[in-house]
């Protein structure tokens, strides 16, 4: 079967006076000049105007219940939705997990609602000591560091760790938390191809031949969330230690998804040497809750980033009963219920990699809990994430700059609890609203004659 046989390219339509315009991205509105400030940020409006006509706008959904394998919701123009969900991150399926639920609701009881303070004065709680002692057990290292999400995890690491004179190499789509973290610690930041691991290991030899005074650090994912694939850390690891290199590894998606134990790549991959190497990880995606933690063997350089990680030294601690809900459902991804979860997302994911595969879709990387299929063309992907909305499938659409041009796909997200039902209702559904797409990419008369019999809240 052809892989790419699915992916669609516009074509031009000299026929359409109007055509759907997504000719100006949002990135590059971002750089507007000027003294102002206001006026700069109109040009956004302006760029997404055009799409919100047709409702191919599609960020901004709103959950009105659970986001849970099925879940109902709106978008922002007032079309409701209800069915399979594959736009929700929580891939054990723990945000459903009533025991979870009833334990933070009995926290906001009896302790309360607000942890009252960072962490050096006076925030922590017991929750919170708990599930730092457990998420290290978990991760086998010596010490961890709490955030209060992921995101601040990712910068505050590297805003810590590293000073102006030190080195970064960073795999191009490693995640904006990594990114902004490098762009506030140093100039020294070198881009590499994604995945390129032989790359990283020259640059490194490149910048010890001139410099061997000063740090470096390696930044990169266990799992890529755009592409669902994993460099080889073993080999990345190996060859930073000969550099007297250090490696940072973003797990905010396998850590607790993949592997028996739920170790994710550092499981798959047989990682066994921890001595450069500093982990993080995310509570959003397999705790069903907003949490972020750092670990690292060795538990002095945990001590010193909990003076010079801003967003740790800086932000309140996360309230109690979210760090409880983090606690048991860190408990559960650890028990054999965990085991059975994660084997079950991963049946699910395979399954669904093999059908899409056989109708000739482009699905990219390894199975993992997150299934990426290739659209091609922006406009025609946004259409699809249309007429799924409008056809009780709920999805995600990501296109560039956040993927390159002309690869738009559907990021699924699966959950532990999804059924083949709905799984086997994608497929039907994406069948019939790829095939109704491509008739009203070209065509936006009718694509606008159908958005307005579209029933409203
Ligand atoms: C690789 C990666 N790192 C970090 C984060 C940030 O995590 P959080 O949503 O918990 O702030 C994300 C979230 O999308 C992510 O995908």
């Amino acid at each position: 079967m052809e892989s790419a046989s699915k992916t669609v390219v516009r074509k031009e339509n000299p026929n359409n006076s109007k055509k759907i315009d997504l000719s100006v991205p949002m990135s590059e509105t971002y750089r507007k000049q000027g003294k102002d400030l206001f006026a700069r940020a109109y040009d956004l409006a302006n760029a997404i105007d055009n799409q919100k006509d047709y409702e191919i706008w599609l960020y901004f959904k709103s959950t009105l219940k659970t986001p849970g394998a099925t879940t109902k919701g709106h978008d922002i123009y007032g079309n409701v939705f209800e069915g399979p969900n594959f736009a929700t991150q929580d891939y054990l399926g723990l945000s459903t997990n009533m025991e979870t639920r009833e334990i933070a609701a009995k926290v906001t009881k009896e302790f309360g609602i607000h942890s009252g303070g960072a962490a050096l004065a006076f925030g922590t709680h017991p929750y919170y000591l708990d599930f730092q002692r457990e998420i290290s057990e978990f991760w086998g290292v010596k010490s961890s560091i709490i955030y209060s999400a992921g995101w601040m995890a990712g910068y505050g690491i590297v805003k810590g760790m590293i000073r102006p004179w030190d080195h970064i190499i960073i795999d191009r789509l490693a995640h904006n938390c990594l990114s902004e973290g490098a762009r506030a610690a140093t100039q020294n930041i070198y881009v590499t191809e994604h995945l390129n691991v032989k790359e990283m290991v020259e640059v490194m030899k490149k910048i010890r031949e001139e410099d061997n005074e000063n740090g470096i650090l390696i930044v990169t994912e266990s799992l890529f969330s755009m592409d669902s694939d994993t460099p080889d850390l073993v080999y990345l690891q190996k060859e930073s230690k000969k550099y007297d290199a250090f490696l940072l590894i973003d797990m905010a998606h396998d850590l607790g998804a993949i592997g028996e134990k739920g170790l994710g790549a550092l499981e798959t991959q047989n990682f066994s040497d921890y001595s450069n190497v500093i982990l993080m990880g995310s509570g959003s995606k397999t705790l069903s809750t907003n949490i972020g933690f750092v670990g690292c063997n060795d538990e002095r350089v945990i001590e010193y980033l909990r003076y010079f990680s801003p967003p740790y030294m800086f932000s309140n601690v996360v309230a109690p009963p979210q760090c409880a809900a983090a606690l048991n459902n860190l408990r559960i991804l650890r028990s054999d219920k965990g085991v059975q979860l994660r084997k079950q997302v991963m049946d699910n994911a395979v399954y669904l990699r093999t059908k899409l595969q056989a109708k000739g879709y482009e699905v990219l990387g390894i199975p993992s809990p997150i299934v990426i299929l290739i659209l091609g063309d922006e406009v025609f992907c946004r259409i699809v994430v249309r007429l799924m909305l409008d056809n009780n499938v709920i999805v995600n659409g990501i296109e560039f700059p956040i993927v390159a041009k002309g690869k738009a796909r559907l990021r699924l997200q699966l959950q532990a609890t999804h059924t083949r039902e709905h799984l086997n209702t994608f497929l039907e559904k994406l069948e019939s609203c790829s095939a109704k797409a491509l008739t009203l990419m070209d065509d936006v008369e009718s694509f606008i004659n159908y958005r307005k019999s579209a029933p409203k809240l």
